[in-house]
């Protein structure tokens, strides 16, 4: 057996595969503390809610989070923020690695291998991902796996693009960042990041319009459409503004990024994208106009967003991770002794797509 996880700066997401069926465990990144309490306590004590008891103050971790936030007129924390560990959240580091380990949960056999979602350095910012993807590392050997990075964009090219041979251009659109992952037969030629995402177009929403973030986020989330009909002026309005500057900034990137990689002539891509951000109708439209628009050196034979867009990447880090155990057809059984010398190659070969899928 193995498993995928994905690790986002809002959903922390992991599969495993039962039968015909990828079974999905869920929770929020997030936490918030309350003073303890004999309230608290018993609230706690009798429920499953997912929390850490630290001195005088509890903390609920997960989806609960934000319900408990409600009733104690509290706001939640994120231990994440754009795409990687919050260095000025001093709980992130203990909050991450419960709420990791409840997703994960437990290893079916010692060393179970896990993928797990890593982004790629962003390009307009000086972070690095390498301190967020060792500390996730540890959390996982701590647990009992046996851990694996798998660059983010790469996962979505493992998950929605196997029918076009793992080639194409995939785009996560999540909270923190947006990850963009150009692959050709399984092989990245490209894989970079940008730290806006969601969060960005709900703070610049926010800004704009003078209302908090949280009901601009609700708002965003619960019938917001991308149709350009939105009353000016209004939360919407502001939205779609925000998207819209968000898609244009990254097909920006992407013509740039693009454009220093010697790209093969005559290259006809399609273009899938998802994560969280990507989920308003018309999304997808927008996308394509905007990719028409700008300079690509390769042409693409169409855009296409997915139905449950935020499973995307812990799919195609299960993938990966079962391809590696050899669990999937079609690619090389590490588990059983390599007979033939072209089962070797194809060892080697695979061992190399991964090998780059990872950096
Ligand atoms: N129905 C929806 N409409 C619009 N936005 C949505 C919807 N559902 C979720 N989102 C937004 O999607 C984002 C979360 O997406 P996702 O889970 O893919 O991100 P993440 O993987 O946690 O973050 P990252 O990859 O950036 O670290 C949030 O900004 C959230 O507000
Ligand atoms: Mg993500």
């Amino acid at each position: 057996m193995a498993k995928g996880i994905d690790v986002g700066t809002m959903n922390i997401i992991s599969g495993r595969q039962e039968g015909d069926e990828t079974v999905f465990v869920q929770q929020r990144n997030s936490f918030v503390e309350i003073e303890h309490s004999d309230m608290a306590e018993q609230m706690l004590s009798r429920s499953d809610v997912l929390h850490i008891r630290k001195d005088d103050a509890v903390y609920v971790v997960g989806d609960d989070a934000l319900n408990f936030a409600n009733i104690f007129k509290q706001e939640t924390r994120r231990p994440m923020q754009r795409g990687i560990l919050s260095n000025d959240e001093k709980s992130a580091i203990p909050m991450m690695k419960l709420i990791i380990e409840q997703v994960a949960g437990e290893p079916s056999h010692h060393q179970e291998r896990i993928h797990y979602s890593v982004p790629a350095d962003p390009i307009d910012s000086n972070l690095s991902v390498l301190y967020h993807q060792k500390t996730l590392e540890s959390f996982l050997q701590d647990a009992g796996y046996d851990p694996e990075p798998i660059n983010e964009g790469m996962a979505v090219i493992y998950s929605e693009l196997a029918e076009n041979n793992f080639t194409g251009l995939g785009v996560s659109f999540g909270a923190g960042m947006t990850n963009v992952c150009l692959a050709y037969y399984a092989v990245p030629v490209m894989t970079f990041s940008i730290a806006r995402g969601g969060d960005w177009i709900d703070e610049q929403a926010a800004q704009a319009t003078g209302k908090p973030i949280d009901k601009v986020t609700s708002i965003k989330e619960d019938d917001f459409e991308l149709d350009f009909r939105t009353d000016v002026g209004g939360v919407e309005g502001a939205l779609a503004i925000y998207y819209e500057n968000l898609l244009d900034y990254v097909v920006e990137n992407i013509a740039r990024e693009v454009d220093e990689e010697d790209i093969e002539e005559g290259l006809d891509v399609p273009v899938v994208v998802t994560g969280g951000t990507s989920s308003p109708r018309g999304f997808e439209a927008l996308f394509a106009d905007h990719l028409k628009d700008a300079n690509i050196p390769f042409s693409i034979s169409d855009v296409h967003s997915v139905d449950d867009p935020l499973y995307s990447v812990a799919r195609g880090a299960l993938v990966a991770a079962r391809s590696e155990e050899g669990e999937d057809q079609g690619r090389p059984n590490r588990s059983e002794p390599v007979e033939s010398s072209v089962s070797d190659e194809d060892d080697a070969e695979a061992e190399e797509a991964e090998a780059s899928a990872e950096n």
